[in-house]
């Protein structure tokens, strides 16, 4: 369903509220949450949002849906992202586990990323995806080098890495089983473009064109937080 809002403000405010209740729901139930969250630019104030919610942020782990394998100072850093917008305030008790440590390669990094999401309170409580005008998500890129492994159902991987045209820098993701078995998975798109982009995707058309469509097929499927 595309859940469509006035204004970016608004959608971040519904956003962080659907979250906030599935992070909520998990720690009812289990005693922790683990949730997983785009980067990119467009989660900012969706970040914001949820970092002031009242949860029992102590028992909550966030990680990313994807990294790009740079410095954790880069600007082009996910994990930079969520330092600053995410575990700020009430949310600043929760651990962050990162998927990149660019001091090796994400082939070589990969084992040590699996070890710790393993770790985790699976399935996620919670998953957060951008989308880009190509109409990739996580780092599931259009002519990415571990695409197929990536979407493969029954691959049994946790994380792969990716090589892509269109990715800047080498990436870590996570797959999208694991993504998938998720709680609660929201969609977060803003903009006329995005639109454009998401219709496109919308249209029957092979996955490995745009890969979203792998997570719009899912069922139930998906809920589209989108602004103008
Ligand atoms: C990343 C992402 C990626 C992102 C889209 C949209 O690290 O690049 O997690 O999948 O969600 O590229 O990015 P924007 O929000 O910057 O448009």
């Amino acid at each position: 369903m595309i859940k469509v809002f006035p204004s970016p403000e608004e959608l971040a405010a519904a956003l962080a509220e659907t979250i906030a209740a599935a992070i909520s729901r998990r720690l009812e139930k289990d005693g922790t949450a683990a949730i997983a969250v785009s980067g990119g630019t467009t989660p900012v104030r969706f970040f914001q949002a949820l970092s002031k919610k009242s949860l029992n942020w102590r028992a909550v782990t966030i990680t990313l849906v994807d990294e790009r394998w740079v410095p954790a100072d880069s600007a082009r850093s996910n994990a930079g992202l969520v330092q600053r917008d995410l575990l700020q305030g009430p949310a600043a008790a929760a651990t962050f586990i990162p998927l990149a440590d660019a001091t090796t390669t994400p082939e070589q990094g990969k084992a040590g990323i699996e070890e710790a999401i393993r770790g985790l309170n699976l399935p996620f409580a919670a998953v957060t995806l951008g989308m880009g005008n190509d109409g990739h998500t996580a780092s599931f890129f259009p002519g990415g080098d571990r695409l197929a492994e990536a979407l493969n159902p029954s691959a049994g991987q946790t994380v792969e890495t990716m090589r892509a045209p269109g990715a800047g820098e080498p990436r870590v993701t996570l797959t999208l089983p694991l993504l998938l078995a998720a709680d609660t998975i929201a969609i977060q798109i803003e903009g006329a473009a995005k639109r454009a982009a998401l219709d496109a995707a919308m249209q029957p058309g092979p996955v490995m064109d745009m890969p979203i469509r792998a997570v719009l097929a899912a069922r139930p499927a998906p809920d589209i937080y989108w602004c103008p």
